[in-house]
């Protein structure tokens, strides 16, 4: 049981509140996929298997009910808040950096000195994805909707910023890569996009979509996926077991932590809300003018 400081704001949990994206069986239903905060109570041996104990600062991933000021989540999805981090900025990492560990890492096997193209990359997603793919040793290159957002990612560490409302993402990532192409591609689009990403995939490149927010339907062209030897594949974390989570939450901190602690993965804040204008925070995210991260706070509730 996790007294709350602090709750992520995520996109799936404006779906959720639309109506598109219910709680999995067994889980709250009230939105937040994300904490930060102290450890209040819980099952000894279960916070003893987890290193954990009362009085605790920690992160933790869970499957809602994070927009409270008591959440309740399995001791292995529960992380240290990293040292310095404020309650806010913890609460901006479980569910993005699970996400892309999982994603980016697990199923799409990125590599040092690999190339990973990510769709939108000013999004809580994508900012967490450039700083974990920077710190792995890989070229990044990002899209995004404005120069703006494209300024933000490239001051980030991204190699290389493309505005998919001005320039046609596919011809500069060609032009980028020498006709190379990249060797993985983090998708949150999906739609027509898919086509246009085999096209662009290296030889033995892995496409991993995490989102469908142009739809669902796509047209490839198959030759492509069997003369490069492509991998597609996608996933999506929430309704996963807690199994799976608590080793995700293991790779992560065996991982990410370390880089958290050498400066090399730092917190995208991009605006606090107090938990009771949560449905700012919502809005502000619709409007999509966000960069990084939004988060609520219970201090003033
Ligand atoms: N599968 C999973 O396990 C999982 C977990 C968490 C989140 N997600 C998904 O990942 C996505 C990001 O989540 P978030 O919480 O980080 O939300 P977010 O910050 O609101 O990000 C949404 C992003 O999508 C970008 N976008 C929309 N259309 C685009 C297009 N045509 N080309 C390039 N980018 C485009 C937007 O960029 P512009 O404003 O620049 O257009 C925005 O940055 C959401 O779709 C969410 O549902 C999936």
């Amino acid at each position: 049981m996790i007294r709350v400081s602090a709750s992520g704001v995520n996109r799936p949990d404006v779906l959720q509140r639309k109506g598109a994206y219910p709680a999995p069986a067994g889980a709250s239903d009230l939105p937040g996929l994300e904490v930060s905060g102290v450890v209040e109570g819980g099952d000894a041996a279960a916070m003893a298997d987890a290193g954990l104990h009362i009085g605790q600062r920690v992160v933790a991933l869970v499957s809602g009910g994070g927009y409270a000021q008591y959440c309740a989540a399995p001791a292995g999805q529960c992380l240290p808040a990293p040292e310095g981090w404020s309650d806010a900025e913890a609460a901006s990492l479980p569910e993005t950096v699970f996400t892309v560990w999982s994603n980016v890492f697990e199923r799409g096997r990125l590599q040092a000195g690999e190339t990973l193209l990510i769709q939108g990359g000013s999004s809580g997603i994508g900012v967490t994805a450039i700083q974990l793919a920077k710190a792995a040793g890989a070229t990044v290159i990002v899209t995004a909707g404005s120069d703006a957002k494209c300024a933000a990612c490239l001051a980030l560490g991204a190699d290389h910023a493309i505005n998919y409302r001005s320039q046609d993402f596919a011809a500069e990532v060609l032009r980028l890569t020498d006709n190379r192409g990249v060797d993985v591609v983090l998708d949150m689009v999906a739609g027509d996009y898919v086509e246009k990403e085999v096209g662009v995939l290296a030889e033995d490149g892995r496409l991993v979509i995490i989102a469908v927010q142009g739809g669902v339907q796509s047209a490839i062209n198959a030759g492509l996926v069997l003369r490069k030897r492509l991998t597609i594949t996608g996933s999506t974390l929430r309704a996963r077991s807690v199994a799976f989570k608590s080793a995700l939450a293991k790779a992560c901190q065996a991982a990410v932590w370390p880089w958290i602690a050498q400066g090399k993965v730092k917190p995208v804040l991009y605006r606090t809300f107090a938990a009771g204008d949560a449905a700012q925070a919502h809005a502000l995210m619709e409007s999509n003018a966000h960069i990084g991260k939004i988060v609520l706070t219970w201090g003033d509730v």
